[in-house]
């Protein structure tokens, strides 16, 4: 039975979780090896994806363990340059866990492409006549792509939307509705705004001009819930009620002021990107549709929502459209990607979305605890002074014992970090047996 708990997984060598993970996960011991960079995306592979490669670009990636989503154990893959995302993604995962972990749920992977149609004589007689030959034109989507329409998928809705007031005038829009089963969708609902296009043209009698898929997929939302009894929430010399409290505050912060709720929707996309991110899906599709969907009243708010539940636990909730896929785009083509998806053993779109916005919630609930209590930098500093100490030139061992110091002077800055590694350079020179 594969499991997410892993305790003292932190403490292995880097090998050592890569075959631990594997094992947990249920799967053959070297087949997570492509997550080693000198088995990972050649500069070859590359060279097929983008125009003018000339190499291929590492990010850390790192695994959430403890995450326990509609029953089924997940260990997370994240791939993220930033310290304490993964640990705290999976010290909240190991507190939801308590009471049952993550539910989640993901709508039907529908996707809408946009016809944007120009010049409309007759704007009332064009929706009244895209209503009539409706189901005559979702069977023409389904033609478009018989792979994804032999999958179950296909053509599902059409919508007119005539836009009034525009710059240029009155246009009229036609939403194209299409699932696209386990792909995110793009080339299918481009290719099929493509070739519709001239039909709607000659039904509304109008021009038709864009022809591409909208990243407000609206109709494709996931959403994950949680609850987390107060007294688990204490730590340190923080009682669990005034942490749940000061996390309510601190949502409600977000919910009212859009400058805040930017912040707080980060938070949540740190995760959510990550592990978009370790799948080979497209991020920034899934970031236009968050903060859209956030702006979605008319006012940008928070993506999330906080409360106290039932016999006092905080409960949280979050919402947002995930346009995500297990087939197509870099997700069969990276070595990488391919691997973290078989980690994750997900068997759908929809079930990898389920995970992605329950990562997003853990995420979201370990920044306001932080940030609701000692502040985020306590938790960075470790980490972030291992970073510095790179970025200053240190090398293997002198990598901890340079952030060492840094902490210890209390002091995480790159011209301090280069100033000591100067003077232990200078001591190996002199001969002290410091070096
Ligand atoms: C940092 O990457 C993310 C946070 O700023 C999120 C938040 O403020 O809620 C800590």
């Amino acid at each position: 039975m594969p499991t997410s708990r892993l305790p003292r997984f932190y403490d292995l060598p880097l090998q050592a979780r890569l075959a631990q993970a594997a094992q947990a996960a249920g799967l053959p011991a070297q087949s997570l090896e492509c997550l080693l960079p000198e088995h990972g995306l050649t500069a070859g592979q590359a060279d097929h994806m983008v125009e003018n490669a000339v190499g291929v670009f590492g990010l850390p990636l790192g695994l959430a363990l403890n995450f326990l989503v509609n029953g089924r154990e997940v260990i997370v893959p994240m791939a993220i340059e930033e310290p304490s995302v993964i640990a705290g993604a999976s010290f909240m995962a190991k507190l939801a866990r308590e009471s049952g972990g993550f539910t989640a749920q993901a709508d039907p992977p529908e996707m809408i492409g946009q016809v944007q149609l120009l010049e409309v004589p007759d704007m009332e007689a064009a929706v009244e006549a895209l209503s009539r030959r409706k189901a005559e034109l979702l069977a023409e989507i389904d033609r478009v792509d018989p792979v994804i329409q032999r999958l179950g998928g296909g053509g599902r809705d059409l919508i007119a939307r005539p836009l009034a007031d525009t710059p240029l005038g009155p246009m009229l829009i036609v939403h194209l509705v299409i699932d696209t089963r386990d792909a995110m969708g793009a080339n299918a609902v481009n290719t099929a705004a493509e070739r519709l296009a001239p039909r709607l043209e000659a039904i509304t009698g109008g021009r038709a001009h864009l022809r591409i898929l909208s990243n407000l997929a609206d109709r494709r939302l996931a959403r994950a819930r949680c609850r987390i009894p107060a007294a688990a929430l204490a730590f340190a010399e923080y009682g669990g009620e005034r942490v749940r409290q000061g996390i309510l505050e601190a949502w409600a912060f977000a919910a009212a002021d859009p400058y805040r709720a930017a912040t707080h929707n980060k938070g949540i996309m740190n995760g959510v990107d990550a592990v978009l991110i370790a799948t080979g899906n497209d991020w920034r599709a899934v970031e236009a549709g968050a903060h859209a969907f956030a702006a979605r009243s008319g006012r940008y708010t928070s993506l999330s929502r906080w409360t106290i539940g039932d016999d006092a636990a905080l409960e949280g909730e979050l919402e947002l459209p995930l346009a995500v896929g297990t087939v197509g785009g870099a997700t069969r083509v990276h070595p990488a990607a391919k691997a973290c998806l078989a980690l994750m053993q997900v068997e759908s779109a929809q079930q990898l979305a389920e995970v992605v916005v329950a990562v997003g919630l853990a995420q979201n609930l370990a920044a306001l605890r932080a940030l609701a209590t000692e502040g985020i930098q306590r938790g960075h500093m470790g980490l972030h002074a291992r970073q510095v100490a790179l970025a200053a030139g240190a090398v293997g061992e002198a990598v901890d014992r340079l952030a060492e110091q840094l902490i210890a002077e209390g002091v995480i800055r790159l011209d301090r970090a280069e100033q000591i590694l100067r003077t232990w350079d200078e001591d190996v020179n002199r001969g002290s047996p410091l070096g």
